[in-house]
């Protein structure tokens, strides 16, 4: 297959090396919006390189993980070539643009898949299997937390969609898809305690919310940018029966406060890349396999909107210290 990567930064650069190593890839074109970007990085991995419009022309399939704001017009020019389309989250960095793409992108009916990889990582599948097989009881509480190391390079931010539609639309995707329930209700909050670059972009660099699940569920939410043990992503699932935690591992960046406890063992995440590095590869292989049609898509433009109607709902509440309704936000 010949698979076209359009956006080559930080998380581009990961997929591309992914893509270019999967047996059923037998070519890769990169591209980006600095040109330059997409053939430094196409010699490091010694693939091919051209324009945007150049690479769409002699694709089988799309990658898009170029800055956000791009998404919406990469995927429907990939759309109307044909090509099955696998595109980082989120969708658009707005709710208008995300309903048109999913509306447009529908109507062509091609196979996308959206870059929500925790659908992938071991651990929410566990916990998404105990949840259904009864092992956990009936849920009572949910707690999540996403927090990175280091936050993104300054002038990723002013374009990021701010904290909850950029991170943790990660978190209210995989709510979704373990539970299996919706969220009805948001109510957030947020500071500013690092860099000015934040502030200045109306965004927050520290986050909390409080969700209403459709069963009644009661969820938490933490998040920072600057979590100097470590990258932290955890989620814990409180049931009738058991709890259970997701991301409890010996990467887990805690120190016990007891005495004699030994645990965690290994080193911390530094940032999402190493986290994650199994789910990547494993949603790339699922999204060859949807672009060969051997199966369905592992998350839909749909599930990606639903997710982003969610992080909508955060942002608003953040800002007007309210609590919002998911129905108050949805545009379809
Ligand atoms: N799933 C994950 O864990 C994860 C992690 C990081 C980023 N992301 C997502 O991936 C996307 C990229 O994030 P990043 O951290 O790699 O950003 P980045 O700033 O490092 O890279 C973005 C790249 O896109 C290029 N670009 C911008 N507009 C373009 C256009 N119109 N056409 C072609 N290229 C264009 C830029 O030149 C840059 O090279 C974002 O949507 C982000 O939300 C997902």
């Amino acid at each position: 297959m010949h698979v076209a990567l359009i956006g080559t930064g930080r998380i581009g650069a990961a997929h591309a090396e992914v893509v270019r190593d999967h047996p059923e890839v037998d070519r890769l074109l990169l591209a980006d919006a600095e040109p330059g970007r997409a053939a430094a990085l196409a010699e490091k991995l010694g693939v091919e390189h051209g324009t945007v419009d150049g690479v769409l022309a002699e694709a089988e399939a799309v990658v898009i993980s170029a800055a956000t704001p791009a998404h919406p017009r990469l995927i429907v020019a990939a759309a109307r070539r044909g090509l099955p389309v696998f595109c980082e989250k989120p969708i658009a960095a707005d709710v208008v643009d995300s309903v048109r793409v999913v509306r447009e992108v529908r109507a062509m009916g091609v196979p996308t898949q959206v870059g929500f990889q925790r659908r992938f990582d071991a651990g929410y599948v566990n916990a998404r299997e105990a949840l259904q097989s009864g092992a956990l009881g009936e849920l009572r509480r949910v707690h999540a937390l996403t927090c990175d190391q280091e936050p993104p390079p300054a002038d990723y931010i002013p374009t990021s969609g701010g904290i909850f539609r950029d991170c943790h639309v990660h978190d209210f995707d995989i709510l979704r898809w373990v539970t299996g329930r919706e969220v009805t209700e948001v109510y957030a909050v947020g500071a500013n305690r690092g860099e000015a670059c934040f502030a200045e972009s109306g965004d927050v660099d520290e986050a909390a919310a409080v969700l209403t699940l459709d069963d009644g569920t009661l969820v938490t939410l933490q998040g920072s940018r600057y979590n100097g043990g470590g990258h932290d992503v955890r989620m814990e699932l409180a049931g009738t029966r058991a709890t259970w935690v997701v991301g409890l591992d010996g990467h887990v960046p805690l120190v016990s406060a007891e005495e004699d406890v030994d645990f965690p063992s290994d080193t911390p995440w530094p940032n999402f890349w190493g986290r994650w590095t199994a789910a990547y590869v494993a949603e790339m292989n699922a999204f060859v396999e949807l672009a060969l049609g051997r199966r369905r898509s592992a998350c839909s433009l749909e599930d990606a909107l639903e997710a982003f109607y969610v992080s909508e709902a955060a942002s608003l509440s953040r800002s007007e210290h309210r609590p919002v309704t998911v129905a108050e936000v949805r545009a379809e």
